[in-house]
């Protein structure tokens, strides 16, 4: 064969590589900012994603539970983090009310399942009025400050970075206030009422985690968890559990360059976020739990 024809069909051969590899790609970079009901982001791209190493392989519950318990959290308050770390502790799945399609291949095949074959089902939502929708609640509640910029960030840069800090400043033409400034306060009203409704609201059992007690002592946190579920695990499941707890889910904490909070967000983060820990310890006292030390805690940080 002359050279010239081998050099060609070199060149064809590479050519069809790179596109079989651009082929394989090209459906992932499309998953990054889809929105599902309600609003909610899919914060995670596929691309970014490594495969997931399951203490155990995940299974449903069986038999069914006869009762669901409701996950809730504000968004971007460690949620799927949480249920990342009860599925290894129990290899049971999560559900959740919503259908998040990237979470779905990605360790969490039981999106838009509420029913008892999970362990526990996702919600940002309030309460439901009907009351035999969830029997319980984890209510999993996160300093409001970080809830919001998590949010805010996954918003505008998706799961892997941080808004821009032009993002900060934007103000949409006649308002004397940015868009930042606006967000914040209409988030705030959003992240009291969530935890208002299922501290006031709710008939059933619920069941307060703090997000900086999860990240602090995370197994003391999952045993309290599932002592509320009552489900019982093994000392060797949860070492196991907490080998992965860092996981793939957790969003790296990206530190800002500069604080988008001004000092009057801050006392009004602090005004809410300590109307909401009162209620805790009202709901506490109230159900005749002693007031956990971590609450106390919280109050004074
Ligand atoms: C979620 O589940 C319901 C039934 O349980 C089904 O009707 C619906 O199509 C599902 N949604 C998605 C997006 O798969
Ligand atoms: C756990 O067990 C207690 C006592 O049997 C029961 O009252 C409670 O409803 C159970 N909790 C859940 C979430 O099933
Ligand atoms: C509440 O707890 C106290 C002590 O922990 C106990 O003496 C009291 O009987 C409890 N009350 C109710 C209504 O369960």
């Amino acid at each position: 064969m002359p050279r010239r024809s081998l050099l060609l069909l070199a060149a064809a051969v590479v050519m069809l590589y790179f596109l079989i590899i651009m082929f394989m790609l090209s459906p992932l970079n499309g998953s990054k900012s889809t929105y599902y009901g309600h609003g909610y982001m899919n914060h995670f791209s596929y691309r970014q994603l490594p495969a997931v190493n399951w203490c155990k392989e995940l299974r449903w519950r069986s038999p069914p539970a006869p009762h669901v318990v409701a996950l809730v959290s504000y968004p971007g308050s460690g949620n799927t983090w949480l249920r990342y770390l009860l599925q290894q502790a129990t290899g049971i799945v999560t559900g959740s009310i919503y259908m998040d399609h990237s979470l779905r291949v990605h360790g969490f095949p039981a999106e838009n399942i509420t029913d008892g074959s999970v362990l526990v089902v996702k919600t940002h939502e309030a309460p439901p009025i009907g009351r035999d929708k969830f029997k319980s609640a984890i209510l999993l509640i996160r300093n409001p400050r970080d809830a919001i910029l998590a949010d805010f960030n996954r918003l505008h840069k998706g799961h892997i970075g941080t808004a821009p800090k032009s993002a900060f400043k934007k103000k949409s033409h006649e308002h004397k206030k940015t868009d930042w400034a606006t967000y914040v306060s209409h988030e705030l009203v959003g992240w009291e009422s969530l935890h208002r409704l299922w501290l006031t609201r709710f008939a059933g059992a619920v069941h307060v985690v703090f997000y900086e007690a999860l990240v602090q002592d995370t197994r003391a946190a999952l045993q309290g968890i599932l002592g509320f579920i009552n489900h019982t695990i093994s000392e060797a499941d949860m070492n196991c559990a907490i080998s992965f707890k860092e996981g793939i889910y957790r969003r790296k904490k990206k530190l800002q360059n500069f604080d988008p909070f001004t000092s009057e967000m801050y006392s009004a983060l602090d005004e809410v976020r300590n109307r909401v820990l009162t209620m805790v310890v009202d709901y506490q006292k109230k159900h005749n739990e002693s007031v956990r030390d971590n609450t106390v805690h919280q109050l004074s940080g």
